[in-house]
């Protein structure tokens, strides 16, 4: 089977952007049945009591209404509110061009103003003065894929409104990147990893990358791995180069292949890779001994991309308006199995803990929550220079609906309070 389609944006050795060929989990993913109502085993929301004891600004707490643990935060729908986004592309200045939407000709707005509801209480709005007092002292990194930017690029924009961040540290190729806000002593990282275990492109007979990777499970990424000691709260995430030709290897043992049609190599499926790489890493991070103590690890689950009509290299797009129902979105789609794998991952490190292990962990399962969003995406709005043509339909608008990942973050840390 080819694997299909996605769209990923990578730094060229030249620092130009290009795009990189990706899977589309739409091709591979079994049929599209009718929705079922599938039950997930899940308790969604991992908060447990406490880490950050030590936290300054004690006043803050009072802004956020405390949220009842009992209340899965991430069941629920996108209902209309007239207040629309904190931020525009003219008080934010951090928007990334690619990202800038309205810039680029996006005429509706509708999709700037739903706000998301869970079931059984209410999410508050993102705030933050308050935001910025709980995390007063602490250094929060973002560890991930493009997507993970994306993520870190809506906090920046919010945070933005109460403070304004100084740009401290950018690598040659912009992959890793450091903000500071000075008044509340917070430190705003992203760090780049495309696998967060060790992964390389194998290269043809003149070093050009072959499209095919080799993965080590027994080995984390050190890249992003060794900066983790300075860490308070690390929100893992990076799943969209999963879907290519990836030999998964531990030590000298070959594992298997995912999306390869090798005669004597095991194929395994996405979901399974999944569960080998993210078992690794949160092993790696339960066990790593130079990581702080109140490390808080946030794992955010795999974040569903929109390509309707086609793929995005045969002219899919996503020019949807507004959000889906509950009942429109499809539980089956090959995304919401990796979600659960992911967090079954991160399940199964706590649950062969003691109970303190549950502190240190929480989970922002967005899975759902965005499939629900396919108007969210920059499509053909992105300023695509290198790529004309082509729609993003994998990364967000800002601002957009994936602002909703910072109302959901703000009520973690909240909970861990
Ligand atoms: C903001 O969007 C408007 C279109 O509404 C555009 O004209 C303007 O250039 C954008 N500003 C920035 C700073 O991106
Ligand atoms: C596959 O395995 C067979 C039998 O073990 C062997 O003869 C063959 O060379 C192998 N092929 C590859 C591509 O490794
Ligand atoms: C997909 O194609 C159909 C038929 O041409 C069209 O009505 C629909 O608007 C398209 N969907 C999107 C999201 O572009």
């Amino acid at each position: 089977m080819k694997p299909s389609s996605n769209i990923f944006r990578e730094n060229s050795e030249k620092k130009q952007e290009k795009w990189i060929v990706m899977t589309n989990m739409g091709r591979l993913a079994p049929l599209l049945l009718p929705s079922i109502c599938i039950t997930l085993f899940f308790t969604g929301f991992f908060v447990y009591q406490n880490p950050f004891k030590s936290i300054a600004d004690e006043n803050v707490l009072s802004f956020i209404p405390q949220i009842d643990p009992e209340c899965d935060l991430f069941k629920g729908h996108w209902v209309p509110d007239k207040r629309g986004s904190l931020y525009t592309n003219s008080s934010c200045s951090t928007i990334p061009d690619s990202k800038n939407c309205i810039k680029h000709g996006r005429q509706d707005r509708d999709f700037l103003f739903w706000r998301w509801k869970p079931d059984g209480c209410n999410l508050p709005r993102f705030n933050p003065k308050a935001f910025l007092g709980m995390v007063r002292g602490k250094k929060m990194s973002f560890i991930g894929d493009s997507v993970a930017r994306n993520h870190m690029e809506s906090l920046l924009c919010l945070l933005s409104m109460e403070e304004t961040p100084r740009d401290i540290y950018k690598d040659e190729e912009d992959r890793n990147r450091i903000w500071y806000f000075p008044n509340h002593d917070f430190t705003l990282s992203t760090s780049w990893t495309k696998f967060l275990v060790e992964g390389r492109e194998r290269q043809d007979g003149n070093k050009k990358g072959t499209g095919l990777f080799d993965l080590d499970i027994g080995k984390i990424d050190e890249v992003w791995f060794k900066g983790l000691s300075n860490i308070d709260i690390a929100i893992v995430s990076a799943a969209h180069w999963f879907f290519r030709p990836i030999f998964i290897h531990r030590g000298d043992e070959s594992v298997g292949c995912i999306y390869c049609n090798e005669p004597n190599v095991t194929q395994i499926s996405p979901e399974e890779g999944f569960k080998l790489v993210y078992s690794a890493v949160f092993k790696h991070i339960d066990e790593c001994e130079n990581c702080k103590e109140d490390l808080v690890t946030v794992l955010r689950t795999i974040s569903p991309a929109h390509f309707e009509n086609g793929t995005w290299d045969t002219g899919g797009s996503c020019s949807r308006t507004s959000p889906f129902g509950e009942n429109q979105i499809d539980l089956r789609i090959s995304e919401m199995k990796i979600r659960t794998s992911q967090i079954e991952q991160l399940e199964n490190v706590i649950m062969k803990r003691d109970n303190k292990a549950k502190e240190k962990f929480a989970v922002l399962d967005v899975t759902r929550v965005m499939l629900m969003r396919p108007d969210g995406h920059p499509n053909g709005y992105w300023g695509n220079k290198w790529m004309k043509g082509y729609n993003d339909c994998v990364h967000w608008c800002l601002p957009g609906p994936i602002d909703a990942w910072n109302e959901f973050l703000m009520a973690i840390i909240r909970q861990l309070r």
